[in-house]
């Protein structure tokens, strides 16, 4: 299959398709060493239902990386476990497995992973590290966005544990994937808990290279005008980028705000079904 990258599971589906939403997020990144998967959306179900109806066969996938431990992220790995032959890569952040909470009137209940390190280790093979992991060849995890100068994707009613009692999550764990083209870096975000500037940032650190495109969840939601006006700002001041693909957590406003700044050729939504567009090196 020709390299390329599409969303498989978002909130919303492209129109009149037969494909299924939810609340979740993955991307297939298909390259010349075979596919890649981040992320597994939340039921599996839809992500089982989705791959069927994009005719991506799971029998060819080479990798698994996940971007955080949220349930809207990896509720599929069952689901994806039994269509699998066991040992299949996994690519994650170290802190992938710790337990994580939300807590809202009082009740608190468990959004991270629904599985344990047991299963995990009994269906993949893991490679959970800080630093930045190679996937696929020109497939990368950013590894941990330690470095977070601007606001970050933060809900403070999302919790770990801490001690006998709770703090609000650093979510630690998140992370982005990297995938490399002829004409610079694509940056598929999970949630991007980290924060988008903290993030691309990290990325133009680390990597070296223009980034050309930004795709998935930039947890721009509950961003205030101020916050949205300086991703504005920055994403403009640095320049290169052909299109940012906004989608799962990014929120109307975001959507709106950037795409008068940054023109409606570059900013895009993102259902299940899109693949991502643009221009090849000159
Ligand atoms: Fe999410
Ligand atoms: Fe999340």
């Amino acid at each position: 299959m020709k390299p390329g990258i599409t969303c498989v599971v978002d909130n919303a589906v492209k129109s009149s398709s037969h494909l299924w939403g939810e609340h979740g997020l993955a991307f297939w990144v298909e390259t010349e060493s075979g596919p890649a998967l981040l992320d597994t959306g939340q039921s599996g179900t839809v992500l089982l239902h989705n791959l069927d109806v994009l005719h991506l066969d799971l029998t060819r996938l080479k990798a698994l990386a996940l971007s955080h431990g949220h349930y809207d992220h990896t509720g599929g790995l069952p689901a994806l476990a039994e269509r699998l032959t066991p040992g299949l890569p996994l690519y994650a952040n170290s802190d992938l497995l710790q337990e994580r909470f939300s807590q809202s009137t009082g009740q608190r209940r468990a959004i991270g992973l629904s599985v344990d390190a047991a299963w995990l280790s009994a269906h993949f093979t893991l490679h959970l590290d800080d630093a930045p992991q190679q996937v696929l060849p020109g497939v990368w995890t950013t590894g941990a966005i330690t470095d977070r100068p601007y606001p970050g994707g933060y809900v403070p009613r999302q919790e770990i544990r801490a001690g006998d009692g709770y703090a609000p999550d650093p979510y630690r764990d998140d992370l982005s994937l990297v995938v490399e083209s002829d004409s610079g870096l694509v940056v598929l975000c999970g949630c991007c808990h980290a924060g988008l500037l903290n993030t691309l940032e990290h990325v133009q650190r680390v990597f070296r290279q223009p980034v050309v495109v930004v795709a998935g969840g930039t947890h721009l939601i509950s961003a205030d005008a101020a916050t949205l006006q300086l991703v504005a700002q920055k994403l403009t001041e640095w320049g290169g980028l052909q299109r940012l693909y906004l989608n799962h957590c990014s929120g109307q406003e975001a959507y709106v705000t950037l795409r008068q700044a940054l023109g409606s050729d570059i900013v895009r939504s993102c259902p299940a079904g899109a693949v991502l567009e643009w221009a090849a090196a000159a």
